[in-house]
């Protein structure tokens, strides 16, 4: 299983100004965090309350339908194009990095085994879109277009360009090369994709963009690429069985909730950092802040106090931005937590060569690169308690989908357990709706003329 320690944000090792008393806040907690997951299970199956991901780990007929057309797609593309933006791509691109082969889309397709590249276009930056669609041969490519919305104007905008290329490329038959995931009824692309003819998979009801990693949006194209989602899903299953604990001393994810709300609230640490010392996790820090920052920014609290509430995320990736960031963290404003992820074993053994031996640089022959990783998140972690800084720590026993699954589900419950605890609501992105809504009406879209000329007021005032 995966493991958590929190030991580095404790006041015995960092000091009482910036840490907390972790026994003790649990002990006053106790209760409260207790209520709150019996809260969160009570309610998972209350429509309209956003928390249906709670059942994803249970969702057999998803998985068996995923795969089942995985299968039958096998062999005929060369390249998976996913569609979609937010919680529409973050997830499957953050797995996909992590559980591929490095370099995937480098390899020769006997080292793909077959399988095939896979690129997710989250953004619609008009160079790298077009470049994107010069060097992907579109007739051997599956479309993945995502949306729960079916309304999102990057990801359709994307799909409209793409849809129209392949039906030049190939007539009436681009229907088979693209695949929709959305709502089961609602949205423009359900109507489309239904009128279309397109092969479909739902997102479930009551699970938000950023909850959805384990629906299809997640799973489908990590089977499209040969991932093994049934470990996925043995790995979600494993950890919620242990987070349905409602003790605060077993459940690490109302830990890492707890201990990240009173740093913010007591301790003033305003910025939550995801650092994993691993390059292959290197998009979980984008979804984790995806996830943290949608979440809990929020403006009014559940009794409709003014809050402001939330802590800024931030990504660091170890080894690499100790040589960036790491001057900030230990000597400028001690505002942060710091969340490292380490890997106790990968896929490799890099072993540094005993040569030079006579220099200054001699020492490291015959010890691995393993090593080096670990020795630097060590001396980190520790030189950043000197500092005083808090600092908490996941372990990762190896890279694989059952522990990445584990990962993501304990973020995803921290999250909700913290959403909680600042009394507001975790599931809504309101701050989000109103620039989305600016856009529809700068872009002429009908219904949205009187905000298209307001705001474009307000732009000429500014300007
Ligand atoms: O978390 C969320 O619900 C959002 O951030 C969505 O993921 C994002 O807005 C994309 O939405 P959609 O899937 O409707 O295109």
């Amino acid at each position: 299983m995966i493991k958590y320690d929190y030991r580095g944000v404790d006041s015995n090792i960092i000091g009482s100004e910036h840490g907390l008393n972790v026994q003790e806040e649990f002990n006053n907690y106790r209760d409260k965090i207790s209520q709150i997951i019996t809260d969160l299970y009570q309610h998972k199956d209350t429509p309209g309350q956003w928390l249906q991901w709670m059942n994803l780990a249970y969702t057999e007929e998803t998985v068996w339908y995923v795969k089942e057309y995985a299968s039958m797609v096998e062999g005929r593309f060369d390249n998976i194009l996913v569609l979609g933006i937010g919680g529409s791509a973050l997830g499957g691109l953050a797995m996909t990095e992590a559980l591929l082969k490095p370099y995937w889309n480098f390899l020769t397709e006997e080292q793909r085994e077959n399988y095939p590249r896979i690129f997710f276009l989250d953004n619609i930056d008009p160079d790298s879109v077009r470049g994107l669609l010069d060097v992907l041969d579109l007739k051997k490519t599956l479309v993945n277009v995502i949306t729960k919305s079916g309304s999102t104007v990057e990801t359709m905008a994307q799909y409209m360009i793409v849809k129209d290329l392949l039906e030049k490329e190939l007539g009436d038959d681009y229907r088979k090369n693209i695949v929709a995931t959305t709502d089961k009824q609602t949205g423009i692309l359900r109507q489309l994709a239904d009128q279309e003819g397109y092969k479909t998979f739902v997102i479930p009801d009551d699970v938000g963009g950023r909850f959805s990693v384990f629906t299809a949006v997640g799973l489908l194209p990590l089977a499209l690429v040969g991932i093994d989602i049934d470990e996925v899903i043995s790995g979600l299953k494993d950890i919620d069985a242990e987070l349905q604990n409602t003790d605060i001393n077993s459940n690490i994810a109302a830990q890492n909730a707890l201990i990240h709300y009173l740093s913010d609230t007591q301790k003033g640490k305003k910025i939550s950092v995801m650092m994993p010392y691993s390059s292959r996790l290197c998009y979980i820090p984008d979804w984790y802040i995806h996830l943290w920052a949608e979440s809990l920014g929020k403006c009014v609290d559940n009794d409709g106090n003014l809050i402001h509430s939330g802590q800024t995320p931030l990504k660091a990736i170890g080894a690499t931005d100790q040589y960036s960031q790491m001057q900030l963290y230990n000597e400028g404003p001690n505002d942060k937590i710091i969340n490292f992820i380490r890997v106790e074993e990968f896929d490799n053994n890099l072993e540094i060569p005993k040569i030079f031996e006579y220099t200054g640089i001699g020492y490291l022959g015959g010890k691995t690169v393993n090593n080096l990783l670990d020795a630097e998140a060590d001396s980190t972690r520790v030189t950043l308690s000197d500092n005083s800084r808090p600092t908490v720590l996941f372990t990762l026993p190896k890279i694989d989908g059952y522990h990445l699954a584990q990962l993501l589900y304990v973020l995803e419950m921290q999250t909700a357990i913290a959403g909680a605890l600042y009394n507001i609501n975790t599931f809504n992105q309101e701050g989000v709706e109103q620039a989305k809504n600016y856009t529809y009406a700068l872009m002429g879209r009908s219904g949205y003329e009187e905000s298209a000329s307001e705001i474009q007021e307000k732009l000429g005032v500014n300007v």
